[in-house]
């Protein structure tokens, strides 16, 4: 087993039969101690969120699997904190795609002039560089095609996709009353070109409230597992 890159929440190794596993630690993206979904830095480290993390990542990516929607996914040991995956190209140097219900975090800081905060948003979606060091810039579907990181009719299929899953998440969380705002998922290609969703879906990918309170990560993917 090879690592092959270490991530900020996790490590990425390369196996022998050619997938590839994921390491689920225990740090989450924030600033100074305070969870962001958004940040592009390890805020904090928070004792058991790796395991949590995966834990509800296995529990969307099977209800995707039974949706019939393509993804990375082949299995994930709880107790070790790892998910063996299919090996993905990502497009670029990768891209994350958001679906928006309502105008909080870094579109609500963008827009602030014309958007009042957690107004309703219709599954928005837009598309930021991965680019730490640029903190993330959005980019147009315009940009994505002149720079020839994606095609036109990539990106259609891309924001399909995530309208779809971003769905699938929505409805599961409704059914314990609780409501999505905003969720962030990376895409990527399989050898055989198809693309496919890849990484993880997880308290830390997402913005969700319960009678209009946030609920951090941790909470989150206990409320959703109880039973
Ligand atoms: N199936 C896959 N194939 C290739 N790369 C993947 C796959 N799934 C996830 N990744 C990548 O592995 C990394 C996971 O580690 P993470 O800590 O989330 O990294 P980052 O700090 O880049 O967000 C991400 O860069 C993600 O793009
Ligand atoms: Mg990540």
């Amino acid at each position: 087993m090879k690592l092959i890159y270490t991530g900020k929440t996790k490590d990425v190794y390369a196996l022998e039969d050619g997938n590839y596993l994921l390491q689920f630690k225990d740090d989450v993206t924030g600033e100074n101690g305070v969870f962001d979904p958004g940040a592009n830095t390890v805020g904090l480290t928070m004792e058991g969120a790796g395991k949590a993390g995966l834990r509800l990542t296995k529990f969307f990516f099977e209800k995707l699997a039974v949706a019939g929607i393509p993804t990375h996914y082949i299995d994930a040991d709880i107790e070790k904190a790892t998910m063996t995956v299919k090996p993905a190209t990502v497009f670029g140097q990768g891209l994350e795609v958001i679906c928006r219900y309502r105008a909080v975090g870094s579109f609500l800081r963008r827009y602030g002039m014309y958007a009042e905060e957690a107004q309703p948003l219709d599954a928005f979606v837009e598309v930021t560089i991965k680019d730490d060091a640029r903190q993330d810039p959005p980019i147009s579907e315009d940009a994505l095609d002149m720079l020839g990181i994606l095609t036109l009719g990539e990106y259609k299929e891309l924001k399909e996709l995530t309208q779809k899953i971003a769905a699938i998440v929505k409805d599961e969380l409704a059914k314990k009353e609780i409501e999505l705002y905003d969720i962030k998922f990376e895409f990527g290609r399989l050898a055989d070109k198809q693309i496919v969703l890849i990484d993880e879906i997880s308290g830390g990918n997402m913005r969700a409230y319960k009678k209009g309170e946030y609920i951090e990560p941790l909470k989150l993917e206990q409320l959703m597992l109880e039973d």
